[in-house]
């Protein structure tokens, strides 16, 4: 395999591990925007309902870009875990937005080692917002 295919290869890899990690969050905040208990409940649902649409669109647009690189899309979503406390959900939400920037992280290098500037600006956007997830949801823990 030709060195550009091989980096356009492991993109296209890193871009379907983000596209379910999406999917995931989508019906992680779907389960805990319908179930959070408590006041600490209260705001974690107001939160996270407002980002299931957002979490939805990054996973429209990660497959349409799958798509487009003439990659297979591949769907193998993780279902939420059954949790009770609205801390719980919390710490788990946390975790898996930043374990989102980092993942876009290194999907900005390989975007620009295939020299997609295009999808460089497009995953910077994401990164972004998913540093605003993160920092929102902290806030609720302090
Ligand atoms: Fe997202
Ligand atoms: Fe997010």
């Amino acid at each position: 395999m030709a060195k550009k295919d091989s980096v356009k290869q492991e993109l296209i890899g890193g871009l379907n591990e983000d596209l379910n990690l999406e999917l995931e969050a989508v019906l992680r905040y779907l389960y805990h925007s319908s179930t959070a208990t408590s006041l600490l409940g209260h705001e974690l649902r107001e939160l996270v309902k407002e980002d299931i649409a957002g979490e939805l669109n990054h996973a429209i647009f990660l497959a349409d870009k799958i798509n487009a690189l003439g990659g297979d899309v591949k769907i193998n979503v993780g279902m939420p875990k059954r949790v009770r406390s609205a801390k719980q959900m919390m710490e788990m939400n946390i975790k898996a937005e930043r374990k989102a920037v980092a993942n876009y992280a290194v999907r900005i290098d390989q975007a620009e080692a295939f020299g997609d500037r295009g999808l460089v600006i497009r995953l910077e956007d994401i990164l972004a917002e998913e540093t605003d997830h993160a920092e929102d949801l902290e806030r609720l823990k302090r």
